[in-house]
């Protein structure tokens, strides 16, 4: 049984990179597969969030899964809080993973910075929090973009060792499924012409939230003007567009603008050069300009609608919690008999 889950961190607007990198991705896996969808808020928290602006971007990230075409009739949409089985799982796992694992992690690094000392320890355990999104679902499928692959590693790890130290337990409880032990190993789906996303001012630099310059990055409630403006000032090289792929080895502006226009179009970067390449790049960035305009406008227009009604939005939530807890239950209910705690009967 495949089943696909993944999520996002509600800490500002969502952009480019997310979309491309993986919300497309969502929304064509809910044709193949059973999908469940997360608001990572416990994520969140890992680093300050002004109460206030945490509600706000929990509904804007729901209203941004809805309005980019995740169905809540076909897919789970919830809010990780919701499901307290999330962090009940976590501890376990906290308790599976080593400390010389979480040592490796790089977004760790990046993101504690230079004073670690003063990082919260939720920051330091993300992974193991991250692992039991993904396992507490038996989840085989995670689609996500490049920056997880590290992530998705340590999620496997953490599932071999738990089915290694409780092999025993589980094989006592007939709770393996073949021999493939109580939890799958989830498969990272790292998919499309873009699954790294660049600034759009340093083809070197992963698009993200926290870049200080708002021109890095088209954010999914941008206004067309704002988009066009962006894309215009989109650093590039002097030279026309290659023709083919290999030439875009070493442009790393160029390869960027050519992934995305891909990735909104629903085509290989090999489709894009063909159409563009040999000719210069204030051709391409107004057929951009076009494009990425008439993709993202009725998602920015659809998230104003839909954040019009708040309760609709908790609704959804509500909603996709219980569904989603009532496939987690059954799981931690296991899990907790196979570490040897004693629960109700
Ligand atoms: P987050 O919130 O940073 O990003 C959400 C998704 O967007 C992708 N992404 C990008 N893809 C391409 N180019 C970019 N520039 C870019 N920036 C972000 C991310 O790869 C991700 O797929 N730890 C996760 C959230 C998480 C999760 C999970 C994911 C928590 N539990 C369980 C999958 C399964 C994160 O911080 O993503």
């Amino acid at each position: 049984h495949q089943r696909v889950f993944s999520g996002m961190q509600p800490t500002s607007t969502l952009h480019l990179g997310n979309y491309l990198g993986a919300l497309t991705n969502w929304v064509a896996m809910q044709e193949t597969h059973e999908c469940i969808y997360c608001v990572v808020d416990m994520h969140a928290i890992t680093v300050w969030q002004d109460p206030a602006d945490l509600t706000r971007a929990i509904r804007e990230v729901t209203a941004a899964y809805v309005a980019a075409g995740i169905d809540t009739k076909k897919s789970i949409i919830f809010n990780q809080s919701q499901v307290h089985q999330h962090a009940e799982l976590a501890w376990v796992f906290n308790c599976v993973a080593r400390l010389g694992w979480l040592n490796r992690m790089t977004q760790f690094k990046e993101k504690a910075g230079k004073d670690k000392e003063n990082a919260s320890i939720g920051l330091y355990a993300y992974p193991a929090l991250m692992a039991a999104d993904i396992l507490l679902y038996k989840a085989t499928h995670v689609p996500v973009g490049e920056d997880q692959k590290q992530h998705l590693e340590l999620a496997r790890d953490i599932a071999q060792k738990f089915n290694n130290d409780f092999g025993v337990q589980i094989e006592q409880r007939g709770l393996a499924t073949g021999n493939l032990g109580f939890f799958p190993q989830p498969e990272p789906m790292i998919q499309g012409p873009a699954p790294r996303v660049m600034s759009l001012r340093d083809g070197t630099k992963k698009m993200s939230k926290s870049d200080a310059s708002d021109n890095s990055r088209i954010n999914l409630t941008d206004d067309a003007e704002t988009i066009a403006q962006k894309i215009r000032k989109a650093k590039t090289d002097p030279d026309a567009l290659p023709s083919e792929e290999k030439g875009l080895e070493g442009r790393p502006e160029a390869e960027n603008l050519v992934g995305i226009y891909a990735g909104l179009n629903g085509q290989t970067k090999a489709q894009v050069l063909g159409q563009f390449g040999g000719g210069q790049f204030s051709g391409f960035k107004a057929a951009l300009v076009d494009l990425a305009v008439e993709k993202l406008s009725p998602i920015a227009g659809e998230m104003r609608r839909l954040l019009d009604d708040v309760g609709h939005i908790d609704a959804i939530l509500g909603d996709g919690a219980q569904r989603a807890q009532a496939i987690a239950a059954p799981i931690m209910r296991d899990v907790k008999d196979i570490v040897g705690f004693v629960r109700p009967r």
